[in-house]
């Protein structure tokens, strides 16, 4: 009769246990030392040895030569324990004998001396799906245990294990067991069965049975039951439905190139192999996981569950990304995986989700996005200057020299047709420093000056003084540099670019209507002509506050974004030279 590897392979002694040395050790010391704890506590996840171990240790405590770490494997008890049969060493389920009379039974059992061997040893397989009352009966045994017993709770869910028990018990996690190590054993166990494997099958076996020594197991019986003889990491990995790193790495080519087309590619061809698709972006998670781990550690690393020639090309994959982006990647797929538990549309999410992974990879570090945003305009420095700053006519002509001048269009072009009030004289030039290696280019026309005087008791002098009443600096100062075309309920300002903000706050509407004493509307002309006056001084703070945060209000780009994200409000500006 066919004997399942799990069992057949189950480990009689420690030394031939892999994994879970911290546990290993600390029972050898406690046996040779004749340390016997009255209850243990084995907690970890299922097929890592709880059971495993509880047999060994009643063996050590057993053996006619023990108590002993080594025991002899040949006396009627050790034979009798690992058959579990041995009279003493009594294993209950308590997954299905999780009542109070199983415990009292337990309680009247444990009163009475072994019948052969040195212990009585209690495997309570399972533990945490005993009742309360059955703890509380298990406790009462355990408070005052006759020299004899032995308790040995497994459980995969310790935390369900009462404080009380717990307390009084000795615990060990088990570990999930080390890839390599699993494949180790299965090199081991095909040797014996006479089955050759190509180490990608038992790569792939081992991948399957996630640190589960028990499931990793199974999966060979299973493939050995399927393929024969000879496994094949193709076979195999058929017969998992796991995937392989060439048909991952067709992801990871996508993303490379940006080809949304070639993510629904591979999405069809899944599903026309009739592929589980959620166990395809499970498979792809830990792809981006390892990937990312590759990238992290940049050598070959236990890890990473796969063998060395696969770990090389997960790191070489790994190259062309950044950490940032195999984390984002890790992050949406991991999403998708869980979106998928509950999608009706698998097809169609999958497709979405690893499109978003490609548009995912275009996002762009905050930084580099600012950066990209300096660099695009050519002279960063200079364009929140040229765009608004105060200029006088001086500099305007020096602006047109420079070769990034004149992002707006001259003033010949652009000037809206009204009848011109006389022009104020244009202040004297401030002091440009000439360029004598550069031919000065005539500007296009002369910049016009126009009036922006405040005629006393004027409507605008009217409204500058409410303004200043309701503290709308900004609106005050874009008024100061408007003119005002009065006509019938309309009031017309006339104003450069950098005044429009001001203009627009719904102060100024209100203000007027007071002035005038019924509704206007506000009707903004762009002046692309108009020049701002500079204050004569360096002004006080709370005015170059102003001052500054009128400059940026009119930066291309501070509007640019104001247009995108209308209602935004630029709530603070501050000089960085400062
Ligand atoms: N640490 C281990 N070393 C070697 N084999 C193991 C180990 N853990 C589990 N196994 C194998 O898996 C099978 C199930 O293990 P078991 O101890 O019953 O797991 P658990 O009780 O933790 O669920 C064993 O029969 C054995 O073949
Ligand atoms: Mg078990
Ligand atoms: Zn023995």
């Amino acid at each position: 009769m066919y004997q399942v590897i799990a069992r057949k392979y189950r480990p009689r002694t420690f030394a031939e246990l892999i994994g879970q040395e911290h546990v290993r050790t600390t029972l050898e010391n406690a046996i040779t030392q004749q340390r016997i704890a009255h209850g243990y506590i084995l907690a970890g996840q299922r097929g890592t040895g709880k059971t495993t171990i509880a047999r060994i240790l009643a063996r050590c405590l057993n053996c006619v030569e023990g108590p002993t770490p080594t025991p002899c494997g040949v006396c009627s008890s050790c034979i009798e324990t690992s058959q579990s049969s041995a009279p003493d060493v009594i294993e209950i389920d308590a997954a299905s004998n999780r009542g109070i009379n199983e415990m009292r039974e337990l309680r009247e059992n444990v009163r009475y001396r072994p019948s052969r061997d040195r212990y009585k040893v209690f495997i309570i397989d399972e533990a945490h799906q005993i009742t309360n009352e059955a703890f509380n009966a298990l406790l009462k045994t355990l408070e005052e245990p006759p020299e004899w017993a032995v308790f040995v709770l497994c459980t995969t869910e310790s935390h369900k294990i009462p404080t009380t028990i717990a307390s009084r018990c000795q615990q060990f996690s088990f570990r999930s067991v080390d890839f390599h190590e699993v494949v180790g054993r299965m090199e081991e166990i095909c040797k014996a069965e006479g089955i050759g494997a190509e180490p990608e099958a038992l790569a792939v076996i081992a991948q399957a049975g996630e640190g589960s020594v028990r499931d990793s197991f199974s999966a060979l019986d299973q493939a050995i039951a399927c393929c024969g003889n000879t496994l094949t990491g193709a076979a195999v990995r058929d017969l998992l439905g796991m995937y392989s790193l060439a048909s991952l790495e067709r992801v990871t080519e996508a993303l490379l190139s940006q080809q949304t087309a070639a993510m629904l590619e591979i999405v069809a061809e899944l599903e026309s192999a009739g592929k589980n698709l959620q166990q395809f972006c499970r498979e792809l998670a830990r792809y981006f996981r390892n990937l990312l781990v590759a990238k992290i550690t940049g050598k070959e690393t236990r890890l990473i569950p796969a063998a060395a020639p696969e770990q090389a090309r997960m790191r070489d994959t790994s190259a062309q990304f950044s950490e940032e982006d195999l984390t984002r990647w890790l992050q949406l797929t991991l999403e998708l995986y869980g979106q998928l538990q509950y999608s009706m549309q698998p097809r169609l999410h999958v497709e979405l989700g690893l499109m978003r992974l490609v548009h995912a990879g275009r996002i762009k570090p905050i930084e580099e996005a600012i950066k990209a945003l300096a660099a695009g305009g050519g002279a960063p420095a200079a364009r929140p200057q040229a765009a608004a700053a105060p200029v006088r006519a001086a500099s305007v002509t020096e602006r047109s020299q420079a070769p990034y001048a004149a992002p707006r269009p001259a003033a010949s072009s652009s000037g809206p047709s009204y009848s011109a009030p006389p022009a104020r004289t244009a202040p004297p030039p401030a002091a440009a420093p000439p360029r004598p290696t550069a031919p000065a280019p005539q500007p296009a026309a002369p910049p016009v000056e126009r009036s922006t005087a405040i005629e006393p008791g004027s409507t605008k002098e009217k409204l500058i003084a409410a303004l200043h009443e309701m503290r709308s600096a900004m609106s005050v100062q874009a008024v100061e540099d408007s003119q005002l075309i009065e006509s019938q309920g309309t009031v017309e300002f006339l104003a450069p670019r950098s005044a429009k903000l001001g203009l627009m706050a719904k102060d100024v509407e209100k203000a007027l209507a007071q002035i005038l004493g019924r509704a206007v509307r506000v009707k903004i002309t762009i002046d692309e002509t108009a020049v701002v006056a500079a204050p004569e001084k360096k002004p006080q703070t709370s005015e170059a506050e102003d001052e500054a945060s009128l400059r940026a209000m009119a930066h291309p780009d501070v509007q640019r974004f104001q247009e995108i994200f209308p209602g935004s409000q630029v709530r603070g500006v501050r000089d960085l030279k400062e």
